[in-house]
């Protein structure tokens, strides 16, 4: 058996994971320390090094564990951080993944819907491939490149300057006419033939890296330059962060512009205006994958206009102008040697396959998503065969499986020949695997679900797991073990059932004979240190106390979108209770349901699963329990944009014509505007394009100012 610290990272448990990162995480601070205080470094750079990527590994395999003082994070903690951190002028950001080529044609409608770009003019695009690396960040001032920046986070980044300065093909310096200010942005990546040199000169002395990304991100952290200067790296630049002034006009053009002050560029991008032209080039891109020296994961598209990008702006994490689609997958066939069900926190039954262990593209697969009981069956969303002739998936059948990048595996296919012949159709279970209440699936829902709600473990577990969980409430102390332990633990003073018991524990158990810290397990410090995290967390931010409550739908980026919008959390749960939902397609809903739907990026489900949950009265009972131990916080209004209509409510009514309600929304929002979908005594202003009925009469009765398009545009002193 191989030891812990030198197990494939694939091969770990969940719990060998969370023990090799506390190790990694004190053994890396304490050879910073050595190297850096005491300056006695006791393993080489190389040994180092391994010890960085492991836990890099590490924790890109299990995200879920990452620790609040991982080195990963605690880059630049001087004195023992490795390198210091730089604030990105603008963030640098991810990108939205197409997988199919029917995402890509959603792309590209979705740009032309947000800009309400007529259907008979060209919109031009920009196609180009995917480099397998790392982003950086190059700061020039007065042309003279001054720092150099990982990604990191987005806002903060690794300050890398000296080892970047030792790959050869970017430029120190800039030509004469080149802005004063200028971020240049693009990949440091490996080619594919120095990565196998490198890997072989290094397996020498006992190390390797497992691909060319890897290779080029511990390349480049390293401590000592003079090793980064022995690795072969190299550069694509492609995008940009801040500048003093425009650089051009076109994406394409700027692209040339980096070309001409030195900076290597792809020589595979190409402008496209139409779905079929996009789809050509990624296949021609795909085509070409095998014979490129270096590693890409599929190709980028980018709107061309730099006007159209500004228009488009950005997601919570990703532009909307941009899209990456990624190469198919690796595949590999395998036995499915049985299916299990899983019960999530929403009662959802997912059928996962148990697979026998096969190696896809370097990373050992032993399950799989099997989606929903219609997938097993052989049926699509709408009922429709999928899998070539419409077959189901059966025990026993040789599967095909596939792996894209940090995707959870799925099957894709059965080998029919292979099937054995007293292999059944699988029956999808009607109870719930861990309560047997009866499992329904509703009219029109792919998913069946355990109607035990509040008797049902699983979905009590899950609840309290996520409600737990570090972009939750992140109390440490409680993991997957400690919170099975008290959900069934046999007196009820140490039990948690709900999230506020976790709460009461404390006073709980002082007053019961049993005492925790005598129990298996439990020292007296870990209870105290659990304990004092738990009290840690009785003040908590708005949107982390609302994601933690786990309401259908509503993901981080929701809830921070909705506390931003409430600022306390009394106020929201007041007007979701309010809130009355249409009833009819020409029901507006009242004025409450309005302010919810008016929000910026949320629609009717989220609204609807918010009411839904503030409605119910047995969730009212566990919240007002929660409530009296947890306070959220209210968060502070965001800081005022100076803009004519920051702080402002505005109802966008009528037609627009230069521009569609998503992005009038967006732009409203971006200006520190409030935008709201109906007109009250609250609404500042009315923007109001033609066919605009009751709204206007509304806003003239109660005295409201009321603009054209034409005059907003004007307004906010951005000419269409
Ligand atoms: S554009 C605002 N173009 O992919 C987004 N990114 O998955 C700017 N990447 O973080 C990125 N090749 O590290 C862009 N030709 C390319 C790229 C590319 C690789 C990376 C980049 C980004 C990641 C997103």
């Amino acid at each position: 058996m191989p030891s812990r610290s030198s197990k494939p990272v694939d091969k770990l448990t969940t719990d060998e994971a969370q023990a090799s990162l506390a190790e990694l995480a004190a053994e890396i601070v304490a050879h910073d320390r050595r190297y850096h205080s005491e300056d006695k470094p006791i393993i080489s750079d190389g040994d180092y090094d391994a010890l960085r990527v492991r836990n890099a590994e590490i924790e890109a395999k299990f995200p879920e564990l990452v620790r609040a003082d991982s080195p990963s994070r605690s880059v630049g903690a001087a004195p023992s951080g490795t390198f210091s951190q730089v604030q990105h002028a603008k963030p640098m950001l991810s990108l939205d993944n197409a997988f199919a080529d029917a995402d890509v044609a959603d792309f590209v409608a979705s740009v032309r819907r947000f800009l309400a770009w007529p259907a008979d003019q060209p919109l031009v695009f920009t196609a180009e491939p995917k480099i397998d690396g790392l982003s950086m960040s190059l700061r020039y001032e007065n042309r003279k490149l001054v720092t150099a920046a990982t990604r990191g986070d987005g806002s903060t980044g690794e300050n890398v300057t000296a080892n970047i300065r030792t790959i050869g093909e970017i430029p120190e310096r800039l030509p004469d006419d080149a802005p004063d200010i200028v971020e240049v942005r693009g990949e440091v990546y490996m080619r594919r033939d120095d990565f196998f040199a490198l890997n072989q000169r290094m397996a020498e002395t006992g190390q390797n890296f497992a691909n060319p990304r890897n290779s080029a991100a511990g390349s480049l952290r390293q401590k000592d330059s003079a090793v980064t200067k022995s690795r072969p790296l190299k550069f694509f630049a492609y995008a940009w962060g801040e500048t003093s002034e425009p650089l051009g006009e076109t994406q394409f053009d700027v692209v040339q512009l980096f070309r001409r002050w030195g900076f290597p560029v792809n020589e595979h991008m190409v402008r496209c205006t139409t779905v079929a032209e996009i789809l050509t080039h990624y296949h021609a891109i795909d085509a070409e994958r095998a014979a490129l020296p270096y590693d890409i994961d599929g190709a980028v598209y980018k709107v061309d206009q730099l006007g159209l990008q500004e228009r488009l702006g950005f997601r919570a994490r990703s532009p909307r102008w941009a899209i990456a689609h990624k190469f198919a997958a690796e595949k590999a066939i395998t036995t499915l040697n049985g299916i299990d069900i899983q019960v999530g926190r929403t009662g959802a039954l997912t059928p996962v396959a148990r697979l026998e262990p096969v190696t896809v593209g370097g990373v050992v697969v032993t399950n799989a998503t099997l989606h929903n009981e219609d997938y097993i069956k052989g049926l699509g969303n709408k009922g429709e065969p999928i899998r070539a002739e419409g077959h189901d998936i059966r025990i026993g059948d040789k599967v095909i499986i596939q792996r894209a990048g940090d995707v959870i595996p799925q099957i894709l296919d059965v080998v029919m020949e292979k099937r054995p012949a007293d292999a059944e159709p699988y029956r999808f279970p009607n109870r719930c695997p861990v309560c047997d209440s009866h499992a329904v699936r509703e009219e029109g829902e792919a998913v069946r679900r355990c109607t035990g709600g509040l008797v049902c473990p699983a979905q009590a577990v899950e609840r309290i797991r996520h409600f737990v969980s570090r972009n939750a409430l992140d109390i440490e102390g409680l993991g997957e073990k400690q919170i099975e332990f008290f959900f069934r633990h046999d007196n009820p003073a140490l039990r948690i059932r709900t999230p506020a018991d976790i709460f009461t524990l404390q006073t709980r158990q002082s007053g019961s004979l049993t005492k925790l810290e005598h129990i298996d397990g439990f020292g007296a410090v870990s209870v105290r240190k659990l304990f004092a995290a738990i009290d840690d967390r009785r003040q908590v931010q708005f949107s982390r106390f609302l994601f933690a409550l786990g309401i259908r739908h509503i993901g981080e980026t929701i809830a921070r979108r909705l506390a931003r919008h409430f600022l306390s959390f009394a106020a929201m749960r007041k007007v979701s209770q309010d809130a009355r939902m249409p009833v009819s397609k020409s029901d507006p809903g009242n004025s409450a349901w309005q302010e919810i739907v008016g929000i910026n990026g949320i629609g009717a489900i989220v609204a609807e699963a918010l009411v839904d949950f503030f409605v119910e009265g047995h969730n009212s009972d566990a919240l007002d329990a929660l409530l009296a131990e947890v306070t959220p916080v209210d968060e502070e209004p965001v800081a005022a944009v100076s803009s004519p209509v920051a702080g402002k409510t505005v109802v966008f009514t009528g037609s627009l014509e230069k521009m569609s309600r998503d992005e009038a929304k967006a732009m409203a929002e971006r200006l520190g505007a409030k935008v709201a979908g109906s007109v009250s005594k609250k609404t500042d202003l009315v923007v109001a394009g033609p066919g605009a009925g009751s709204k206007m009469k509304q806003a003239s009765d109660l005295g409201i100012e009321v603009i054209d398009e034409e005059q907003w545009f004007e307004l906010v002193g951005q000419g269409r």
